[in-house]
């Protein structure tokens, strides 16, 4: 176990960029951009109580990157194409969020070449998580898409 504070391996790109901290900087400005987005927040199971959706996805994150594999222990195998078939992932959410991404990489502003790896990989798994079409002149998805 890790207690997420300590990387198990120092040359890992977790530990490289600094750790448990700034994944949690990077999640916390993710996600307080995410509430403020009335488009993005309407999907969100629980609302503005945004705590389990913050810990799922630095836990996620944090494993993803070489840290702590958390994620696994709680979660299982990550299957994320899956996991966001509920949601309605047209190409403005994607936008929309990896809009309050690169406002989170921003805030944690890592030296280039670790900002353009990161960056390359969130904008690489926004668009293979895309499951819907745009709808023009729609109002914003209400809910959790029920399968
Ligand atoms: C492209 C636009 C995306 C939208 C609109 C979106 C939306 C959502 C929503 C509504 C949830 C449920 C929140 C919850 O867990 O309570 C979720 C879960 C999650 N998302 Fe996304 N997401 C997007 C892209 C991504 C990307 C690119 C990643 C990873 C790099 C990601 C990682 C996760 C993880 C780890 C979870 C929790 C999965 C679990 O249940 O264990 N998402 N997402």
């Amino acid at each position: 176990m890790n207690d997420g504070e300590a990387p198990q391996r120092p040359d890992s790109f977790f530990a490289m960029v600094g750790g448990h901290r700034t994944f949690t900087t990077l999640v916390d400005t993710f996600y307080a951009g995410v509430a403020d987005d009335e488009y993005l927040i309407a999907m969100y199971p629980e609302g503005h109580e945004l705590d389990g959706a913050k810990h799922r996805l630095q836990t996620f994150l944090e494993q993803y990157f070489g840290g702590p594999t958390t994620y696994q222990e709680e979660r299982g195998h990550p299957r994320l194409r899956m996991r966001h078939f509920p949601f309605p992932v047209t190409p403005k959410a994607r936008d929309h969020w990896l809009q309050h991404m690169r406002a989170a990489m921003d805030a944690i502003a890592l030296p280039p070449m670790y900002d353009a790896v990161m960056w390359d990989y969130f904008q690489r798994a926004a668009t293979a998580m895309l499951n819907t079409p745009d709808e023009h002149d729609a109002p914003p998805p209400a809910g959790p898409r029920l399968l």
